[in-house]
């Protein structure tokens, strides 16, 4: 069987599994969508936002991008930020970084081809902004790992100040925003405790 016909017919035992559980499954998902989580994850393989919370289709919706991040100018992230909140009413927002960061550790390498580079710089910039305190730890694999963590709150920060989370809060909508951690070491997801809950 070649890596396709696998595919297919995992889809389909997955089907008739999720059917025995649960007859109305698909007939209900396919009438509306009420997920209470918009998850901002890095598009890393290994960092699958439904698996590792053990959460099912229609449960949370997904933004994913090189190193998980939001830009107001990056329509992108935006929209699905202004369509979880004002459309889908969801009431967290997780950002959700990863140690080992690919995206995260280009901000240590040489410059990259645009629009890579473009996208990068958003993390240079962060990295810039924490040269005192990255500098201070001990070797380049700390320098990363919190430099991973660093970006995270940098990006929460960012969600925070987009418009539509302004209004959502204006109008008393109760709308969090949190920071989490994943170690692809141990598959463990960390609170970094940077939950936002209002323009304050
Ligand atoms: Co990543």
């Amino acid at each position: 069987m070649d890596l396709f016909e696998k595919l297919l017919a995992n889809n389909q035992a997955w089907v008739k599994e999720r059917v025995a559980k649960d007859p109305d499954f698909f007939k209900r998902l396919s009438e509306v969508q009420t997920p209470d989580i918009l998850w901002i994850g890095c598009s890393d393989s290994r960092v699958p936002a439904n698996q590792i919370t053990g959460l099912l289709p229609g449960e949370v919706f997904v933004h994913r991008n090189i190193a998980n991040v939001v830009q107001r100018e990056d329509v992108n992230s935006s929209s699905v930020i202004q369509f979880a909140v004002t459309a889908l009413k969801v009431r967290n927002i997780v950002v959700c970084g990863h140690y080992g960061c690919g995206g995260v550790q280009a901000a240590y390498k040489d410059q990259l081809e645009d629009p890579l580079e473009i996208w990068i710089e958003h993390i240079r910039r962060i990295r810039a902004l924490h040269e005192d305190e990255l500098g201070a730890l001990a070797d380049d694999e700390l320098r990363w790992r919190r430099l991973c963590e660093l970006n995270v709150l940098a990006q929460v920060e960012n969600v925070a100040r987009l418009r539509v989370v302004r209004s959502a809060w204006e109008q008393g909508e109760r709308l969090a925003i949190h920071g989490w951690i994943y170690d692809l070491r141990d598959g463990l997801l960390n609170d970094l405790g940077a939950c936002v809950e209002g323009p304050d």
